[in-house]
């Protein structure tokens, strides 16, 4: 649990397929579309260099204004983008892909995720959805051919997912972006994952909050002098997984990058580690399936 590689914001991980992607990235779900811009502009400046949007965060238009107008060369700056549940099936995804690109302004992704494994109750792709998942995959790997993805991952996907997609793959997952946080860790989609050489990175890394709530962080915060936030960043990298912190609060956004500078002990990990979970935000990809439709005309 010692974190020889994460000294610094521009450290990286190396994923299965040898694609090096920064070790901490910024989440662009931003509530506010109108506030996107001047978010992202200080995101940029605090040294994110890695964007995790999504084509139902409504933040890819402002993304990529920032980014093309940011001095920084393609190759020093790494954009994820996904298909939403409503965008799955062959059709579907690739017209969705060359939306995020058109809507981004760019010739390419460097990370394509199918968001979630699984449509809605009601919707054809909840009882079907291993097909379509595997019709979408497709879609993933002929837009990586096409030159317009570099990486394909999934979002949201447990090993059941994961196990029907494999065998079905011209081309393998490199990530699985899920919910994890220190109230929240998954252990068993970790551990699977890692087994299969793919790389978690953390969306809603602080729990969306809840873990302010918690005494025991709370304790840490104070004994190491830093924010909870770090703490729960710092957790993260420390357990090789990647996150994606958000926040629209300039102070905040520089505070969740400045976490190079400390190390969580070894006694402390473990206690994080088996700290109950508790914080599981509600969204499930099998019973609890968010049902918000995509804004396509953004
Ligand atoms: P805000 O945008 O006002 O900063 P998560 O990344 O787990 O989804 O959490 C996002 C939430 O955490 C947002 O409500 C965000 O609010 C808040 N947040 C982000 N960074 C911090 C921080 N360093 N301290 C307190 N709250 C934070």
């Amino acid at each position: 649990m010692k974190s020889e590689f994460a000294k610094s914001i521009n450290d990286t991980y190396t994923l299965s397929n040898g694609t090096k992607i920064p070790c901490l990235g910024f989440g662009t779900w931003i509530p506010n579309p109108e506030e996107a811009e001047e978010v992202i502009t200080n995101a940029l400046e605090a040294g994110y260099r890695l964007f995790d949007t999504a084509s139902q965060y409504v933040s890819e238009r402002s993304l990529g204004r920032v980014l093309r107008n940011s001095g920084l060369k393609r190759d020093e700056y790494f954009v994820s983008s996904k298909a939403w549940m409503d965008e799955m099936g062959y059709e579907e995804t690739t017209k969705a892909i060359d939306r995020s690109l058109e809507r981004l302004g760019m010739d390419y992704l460097d990370l394509y995720f199918v968001h979630w494994p699984r449509q809605p109750k009601g919707q054809p792709g909840f009882e079907n959805w291993k097909e379509l998942d595997i019709e979408t995959w497709k879609a993933l790997e002929d837009a990586h051919d096409a030159g317009k993805i570099k990486n394909l991952g999934i979002s949201n996907f447990l090993p059941h997912h994961i196990e029907n997609l494999l065998p079905h793959c011209r081309i393998l997952p490199v990530i699985n972006q899920l919910e994890m946080h220190t109230l929240c860790m998954q252990e068993y989609t970790l551990d699977y994952c890692r087994k299969l050489n793919i790389q978690i990175e953390a969306s809603a890394p602080l729990g969306r909050t809840h873990a302010f709530e918690n005494e025991f962080i709370q304790q840490l915060a104070a004994k190491y002098n830093v924010t909870i936030a770090q703490i729960c960043v710092r957790y993260l990298l420390q357990r090789g997984i990647l996150p994606l912190p958000k926040s629209t609060n300039r102070n905040r956004i520089f505070n969740n990058a400045d976490v190079f500078n400390f190390e969580i002990e070894r006694e402390d990990m473990l206690m994080l580690t088996c700290l109950p979970n508790t914080g599981w935000i509600g969204e499930h990809p099998d019973v609890a399936i968010p049902t918000v439709s995509c804004p396509r005309d953004q």
